[in-house]
Order: structure tokens, then sequence, then C-alpha cells
């Protein structure tokens, strides 16, 4: 503890290299970005093809969000450990309408060239306890760098459907990340993503219902 304290009351050492690497972050998602939109645009142009995307975010985590994560979880205040342990400096978060959508984005970006997919954490199938859901895939974008050439850089792409958008946004203004364990404020948290799972169902049934539309 002592030793993490110390680096924060004097961390320009450690900002001045967290903006270096977040640079070459906005980089990689600059180019991911772009490359998923190339895909869309190539898919909306047939007319047959369907296009699963709503919308599709991307952010820099922050270097203040950054230094709380590594202390959160335990890890060095060093930027290689940063690079190691924080994989979602760069984010991409994709919204789909219908849950089973989700799917069809994370195989259209397995086609992507240029778009690694690393690792996959599927929390659609086995959503968290609290009720957490979403897709979520590591990703490596190839970048320029002057001294290696090209460098790996890791993203972190989330994709979820509208209502386990919905949940996230509510639970983390009511409580993710303050660690604090409220009983009864976890059965409403279950509650709602009961609530939002049966409410997907419907409107994936009303989508395919036949007498409609
Ligand atoms: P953290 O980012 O610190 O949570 O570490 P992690 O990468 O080990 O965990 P995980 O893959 O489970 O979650 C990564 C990201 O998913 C978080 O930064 C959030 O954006 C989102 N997330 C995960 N679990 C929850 C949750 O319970 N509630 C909300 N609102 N978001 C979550
Ligand atoms: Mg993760």
């Amino acid at each position: 503890m002592a030793k993490k304290s110390s680096i924060l009351s004097d961390n320009s050492i450690l900002q001045y290299q967290f903006d270096q690497y977040a640079t070459e972050c906005q980089s990689a998602l600059d180019l991911a970005m772009v490359r998923i939109e190339n895909a869309r645009r190539i898919i909306t142009m047939d007319p047959s093809k369907y296009d699963p995307f709503d919308r599709i975010e991307g952010r820099i985590k922050t270097f203040d969000s950054t230094v709380k994560k590594c202390i959160r979880k335990n890890y060095d205040l060093s930027i290689d450990a940063i690079k190691k342990n924080v994989l979602d400096v760069a984010g991409i978060r994709i919204i789909t309408i219908f849950q089973d959508e989700i799917e069809q984005v994370a195989t259209l970006l397995a086609k992507i060239p240029g778009i690694n997919i690393v690792s996959r954490e599927d929390y659609v199938k086995n959503p968290k306890d609290n009720g957490y859901s979403s897709l979520h895939l590591g990703v490596q974008v190839e970048i320029y760098s002057p001294d290696e050439g090209s460098k790996l850089i890791p993203i972190e792409v989330q994709i979820r459907d509208k209502s386990m958008n919905l949940w996230a946004s509510v639970e983390h203004i009511v409580k993710y990340k303050k660690n604090n364990h409220d009983p009864e404020a976890e059965t409403y948290f279950k509650k709602m993503s009961e609530i939002l799972t049966a409410f997907d169902e419907v409107a994936m049934q009303l989508r395919d219902y036949d007498k409609i539309g």
C-alpha cells in the first residue's frame, strides 16, 4: 500500500507514459471503428443482407479511471502492468436491438480483416450473479510503431442489446464499482434482469411473428 500511495502522490511519470500508451490505444480504436463501419457499409449495400447493429461507440479509459482499476484489482501501478492487465484502456461497445443479433455481430467481427479476436467472455449465455449480461470479446489491432514497425493493441469489445444496456446503465449508476453489497438492492437488480430477459424474448417473438409486418 505504501508503494502505491507514494507513486500516486507523484504520478507525473506514469501519467506521461499512460498518455503515450493512450495515443496508441486511440489509433487502434480509430482503426477498429473504421474497419467495423466499413464492414457495416458493405453489408447494407446488399439489400438481402441484414445489418444487426443499432449503435457503436468507442472510448479511451481516462488515466484516473485506469489507476482506480489498478488499485481495485491490486495491480502494480506501472505502465507495463497497465499494458499487461488493463485490457480495456481502449473499449468499443456495440448495441443491438434484439438479443440474437449479439451473436451475429460477433460472427461479423470475426470475419473483419485486421480485427483479431483473442478471448471471449459470454455473459449472455452465463449472466453474472447480479444479472449483468453482455458478450465481451478481447480483440487485438495492429498499429504502426516507429520503433518496432508494428505492435498489437488490445481492445475490449462489449456487445449487448438495448435492454442489457439499460440494465447495465441503471446498475452502473446505482452500484457498480462501489463494492458495497446490499442484499435488498441485489434482489431488485435480479428482478430487473428477469423482466428485461422476458422483454427480449417477447420482442423476438413479435419480430418473427409472420402476421405482423
Ligand atoms: P472491470 O473492468 O474492472 O470490471 O474488470 P474485468 O475486465 O476483469 O471484468 P469484466 O470483464 O467482468 O467487466 C469488464 C467491463 O464490463 C466493466 O468495465 C463494465 O464496463 C462491464 N461490466 C462487467 N460487470 C458489470 C456489472 O456487473 N455491471 C455493470 N454495469 N457493468 C459491468
Ligand atoms: Mg474483462
